[in-house]
């Protein structure tokens, strides 16, 4: 049965994407590159450096120059994250993070961010994480396993009896890639992937997860 859960940050507990857009969006001005919000949807769940990449094109960039832009973003996102509040958790996170630990399911956050413990910290939910695997916690990024296998392996759990949670296609990649059991957020295009899916954790109960994952395995 299930022991653990992962969560997503970005699009999963909180919408930072509209964030990311705009500190992007200063970036791409500055350097007179085009971005626009279709653009920034294609970059869910995709690394800063990743992103970067995907934004300059064909445009070429030293590591030196690189490395300024990433920082420069990052400023730029700092900046806007500060108006967090609780508030801004997505509907239904909260009763779903207090029902999972009620149902004694260790709970990890899965995130690429390296802003993951300062959203979680303005969201005012840290103390429900058993662990925290983000942007630091290993090299190769979703899709990849490994950043979900991290998480499992510190709260001491086995894959198949952990949940993901995940609003990106990489994401979902990446769990099933680490034999875990998926709970895609979002359309069917994105998340469709995942064994089950849903518009979003709104009025989701862990019961109602559990028996429709269940449902998969028989
Ligand atoms: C998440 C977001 C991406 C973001 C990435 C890195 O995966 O969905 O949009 O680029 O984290 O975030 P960071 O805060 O380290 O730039
Ligand atoms: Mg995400």
């Amino acid at each position: 049965d299930l022991q653990g859960a992962i969560f997503d940050l970005d699009g999963v507990i909180t919408d930072t994407a509209e964030f990311h857009y705009q500190a992007w969006c200063q970036l791409a001005q500055e350097e007179g590159l085009p971005f626009d919000r279709a653009m920034n949807e294609s970059l869910r769940g995709v690394p800063r450096r990743d992103s970067l990449l995907k934004i300059l094109g064909d445009r070429s960039a030293s590591e030196d120059q690189l490395q300024a832009m990433m920082a420069r973003k990052n400023e730029y996102y700092i900046r806007l994250l500060q108006q967090i509040t609780p508030t801004d958790l997505l509907p239904g996170t909260l009763a779903l993070l207090q029902e999972i630990r009620q149902a004694k399911v260790k709970v990890a956050l899965g995130s690429a961010s390296k802003n993951a413990r300062t959203v979680l910290n303005k969201l005012g939910i840290t103390h429900y994480f058993d662990v925290i695997a983000d942007g630091y916690s290993v090299e190769r990024s979703k899709p990849a396993p490994d950043l979900f296998l991290f998480a499992a392996q510190h709260l001491g759990i086995a894959p198949h009896q952990t949940v993901v949670f995940e609003d990106a296609k990489a994401g979902i990649q990446a769990a099933l890639a680490a034999q875990m059991w998926t709970v895609g957020l979002g359309p069917q295009e994105r998340v469709g992937a995942a064994h089950v899916v849903l518009p979003s954790l709104a009025r989701a109960t862990w019961g109602q997860i559990f028996r429709a994952l269940g449902q998969k395995a028989t």
